[in-house]
C-alpha cells in the first residue's frame, strides 16, 4: 500500500484553539502561558499528546513519567509542541474486579481527551496489559495521527539460578506449595525475585503480547517491542517516536492508514509465531471493530493455522523479553513470516513505509531464543477456535501452552457454577474429581464476572497434584493470563450469564474436546440441551451502579472483543463547539 503525504504546511486543528487573534484563542493560549510556554509555540506546529498511563498503583507503568521526558525531547527537536497528558491507567496486577473491565472505559475516557482536547498527534505511552489495546482503541476511533511507544519488559528474574518469570512462576510455585514440593517460606523468598526492575512482565504475557502487536499492526517504531525498560536504548526508542509523530501530523498519517486487514493479519500469524497471549484476540477484535475493518474468530483460526510457534519464551517455551531483545526482537520473526510468504510486506507502519522496508538486514543472534521453524515449539502455533454445542459463537485455545496428549480428550465435566464455588469447593479432599476430568467454570464472561477476569486457567485440585500432574482441560467463558499455559479452553460464548450452552453443562455430563477438529461438544441428545436452556433461569441481576452498572448493560461478547456496543467504529475528531 502506498502513502501520500498531505501538503506541508497546512492550519492544523490545534490552530481552532491557538491560531489568530480573538477573544477565544487568546483565551486558550494565554492559559497555556501560564506554564512558561513562549508565544512563538503557538505558530501553527503540531501539538503532540504525550498520551501518558503512567500510574505508581500500574507498577508496570511506573517509570514512563521519565520515558515522557525522552518523548518530550524527540517533539521538540522535530519542531512539535509537546503536552502531557495523564491518561486512564488499568493496572492488571491491582485493578478489581478486573483490569479487563476498565479497558472500555480507559478508552472511552481517551478518546474523548484526544477529541476535546487541542492535539493534532499523540504519543501513546503503554506498558501494562490493558492500557496497549485502551489507547490503540481510543487512537483508532478519533483516528488522529498516532504512534505507540511501549514501556518495555523487566529484566529477567533469577531465584536460586533459575529463570523467573512473571506471572508463570506464580503459577507454578503456587501449584508447587499445594502439591507439598514447596515450602510457604521459599514462595515468599521467590517474591522478591520476580519483578525485579521497571517495567512490564518479562514473560510472552499480555502486555509483551500487546506491544509486539502494536509494532507487527505497524503502530510502534520497528524494534518497539522487546527493548528492557530499562536499558538505554528503550529512551532512544522514545526519542524517536517522539521526533517520528511530528513528521505524522504534518502527513496526515492516521491510524485508519494502518490498521487494515493486512495488518491485522500480519499481526495475528505474529501471534501464533511468538506463542503470544489470547488476551490479544479480544483486544484486536475489538480495535478492529474500531477502525471498521471486518475481523473475526475466523480470521484467527485461517491465518494462525500452519504458523509454528518459533519464539522460545514462557509461558510457552523457556526464555524471557531480555533475551528476546539480544535475540534480535520481534523484527527477526517478522522477518521469518515474511520469507514463508505469511507476511503482507505492503502493509504500512508508521514509519510512512511498508513493513518490509524495516525487515532488512535483520539477524537472529540466538537461534535457541528465536527458533529455526524445524525445531518450533509446535507447528500449529496459531490460537485454535473452537466451535460446537458448547460454544456456538466460539471459543479459543492456545495450542503452544497446552499439553499435546490433552488436545484430544473426552472426560466428566465438574462444574463450579461462579468463581465462589470454585474457590470454595477446589481443595476440598472429598472433590469428586480425577485427572481425565475436565473443569469447567461458569458466570466468569464480560458481564457475568462482571469484566471476564483472568480465571480460567483455575487451579487444578491439590489431590490431582500430589499425583504429579500438572494439566487438566479446563473449559469456561473467562480469560486466561498471558503469563498462564495448560490446556485451556478460554471465552465460551456466548457466555453462562448471557444463557450460552455453558450455562446448563452438568456435573457428569461427557464432553469432547478435539483441536485438531476444533470440536467442543457437550455429549448429550440436542432435544436435552434444548431442554435445559429453556429452563433455564437467567441469575438476578448483580447490584451495579456507575460504571459497573453501565459496563454490564452493553458490554458485547467476547466474540467480537467485548467492547461496549455504543463505542464500536471510528467517530473522527471533529473540534467540538467551544463554550467560551
Ligand atoms: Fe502489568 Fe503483567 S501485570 S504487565
Amino acid at each position: 500500500m502506498t502513502f501520500t503525504p498531505a501538503p506541508w504546511p497546512r492550519k492544523l486543528r490545534s490552530q481552532e484553539w491557538f491560531g489568530g487573534t480573538g477573544r477565544d484563542q487568546i483565551y486558550h493560549r494565554g492559559w497555556m502561558k501560564n506554564q512558561g510556554i513562549p508565544h512563538d509555540m503557538f505558530d501553527g506546529r503540531p501539538v503532540i499528546a504525550i498520551l501518558n498511563t503512567w500510574s505508581e498503583l500500574t507498577p508496570c507503568n511506573a517509570h514512563l513519567a521519565d520515558l515522557a521526558q525522552r518523548v518530550r525531547a524527540g517533539i521538540y527537536e522535530a519542531g512539535g509542541l509537546p503536552v502531557e497528558v495523564p491518561a486512564f491507567s488499568a493496572s492488571e496486577s491491582g485493578f478489581r474486579p478486573t483490569a479487563m473491565m476498565f479497558r472500555n472505559l480507559a478508552a472511552m475516557s481517551i478518546e474523548e481527551q484526544m477529541r476535546g482536547l487541542p492535539m493534532d498527534g499523540a504519543v501513546l505511552l503503554a506498558g501494562c496489559d490493558k492500557t496497549t489495546p485502551s489507547l490503540l482503541m481510543a487512537a483508532a476511533s478519533t483516528d488522529l495521527p498516532s504512534i505507540m511507544v511501549s514501556g518495555g519488559p523487566m529484566l529477567n528474574g533469577y531465584f536460586r539460578g533459575e529463570r523467573v518469570g512473571s506471572g508463570t512462576h506464580l503459577w507454578k510455585f503456587s501449584e508447587a506449595v499445594k502439591a507439598g514440593e514447596m515450602t510457604q517460606a521459599e514462595f515468599m523468598e521467590a517474591e522478591a525475585s520476580m519483578s525485579r526492575s521497571p517495567g512490564s512482565c518479562n514473560t510472552m504475557g499480555t502486555a509483551s503480547t500487546m506491544a509486539s502487536m502494536a509494532e507487527a499492526l505497524g503502530m510502534a517504531l520497528s524494534g518497539n517491542a522487546a527493548i528492557p525498560a530499562v536499558d538505554s536504548r528503550r529512551r532512544v526508542m522514545a526519542h524517536l517516536s517522539g521526533r517520528r509523530i511530528v513528521q505524522m501530523v504534518k502527513d496526515d498519517l492516521k491510524p485508519s492508514d494502518i490498521l487494515t486487514k493486512q495488518a491485522f493479519e500480519n499481526a495475528i500469524r505474529t501471534n501464533a509465531a511468538i506463542g503470544g497471549s489470547t488476551n490479544a484476540v479480544i483486544h484486536l477484535l475489538a480495535l478492529a471493530g474500531r477502525v471498521g475493518v471486518d475481523v473475526t474468530l475466523d480470521d484467527w483460526d485461517r491465518c494462525g493455522r500452519g504458523v509454528p510457534t518459533i519464539v522460545n519464551l514462557m509461558p510457552s517455551g523457556k526464555y524471557l523479553m531480555e533475551e528476546f531483545f539480544y535475540a534480535g526482537g520481534l523484527p527477526v520473526v517478522l522477518a521469518r513470516l515474511q520469507e514463508a510468504g505469511l507476511l503482507h510486506g505492503d502493509a504500512l507502519t508508521v514509519s510512512g513505509g511498508p513493513i518490509r522496508d524495516e525487515l532488512h538486514d535483520v539477524v537472529n543472534h540466538n537461534p535457541d531464543v528465536i527458533l529455526p521453524v524445524e525445531q518450533a515449539l509446535t507447528q500449529e502455533g496459531g490460537i485454535a477456535v473452537l466451535r460446537g454445542n458448547l460454544a456456538p459463537r466460539g471459543a479459543v485455545l492456545k495450542p503452544s501452552a497446552a499439553t499435546p496428549a490433552l488436545l484430544r480428550h473426552r472426560g466428566r465435566a465438574v462444574v463450579f457454577e461462579d468463581i465462589d464455588d470454585y474457590k470454595a469447593r477446589i481443595n476440598d479432599p472429598d472433590l469428586d474429581v480425577d485427572e481425565t476430568c475436565i473443569l469447567v467454570l461458569k458466570m466468569c464472561g464480560p458481564s457475568g464476572y462482571p469484566g471476564m477476569a483472568e480465571v480460567g486457567n483455575m487451579g487444578l485440585p491439590p489431590k490431582v497434584l500430589k499425583k504429579g500432574v500438572t494439566d487438566m482441560v479446563r473449559i469456561s467463558d473467562a480469560r486466561m493470563s498471558g503469563t498462564a499455559y495448560g490446556t485451556v479452553v478460554l471465552h465460551a460464548s456466548p457466555e453462562a450469564a448471557a444463557g450460552g450452552p455453558l450455562a446448563v453443562v452438568r456435573n457428569g455430563d461427557m464432553i469432547e474436546l478435539d483441536v485438531p477438529a476444533r470440536r467442543l461438544h457437550l455429549d448429550i441428545p440436542d432435544e436435552e440441551l434444548q431442554a435445559r436452556l429453556a429452563a433455564w433461569v437467567p441469575p438476578a441481576d448483580k447490584p451495579a451502579s456507575g460504571y459497573a452498572w453501565l459496563h454490564m448493560k452493553h458490554v458485547q461478547g467476547a466474540d467480537t472483543g467485548a467492547d461496549l456496543d455504543f463505542l464500536r467504529g471510528c467517530r473522527g475528531a471533529p473540534v467540538g463547539r467551544d463554550s467560551h
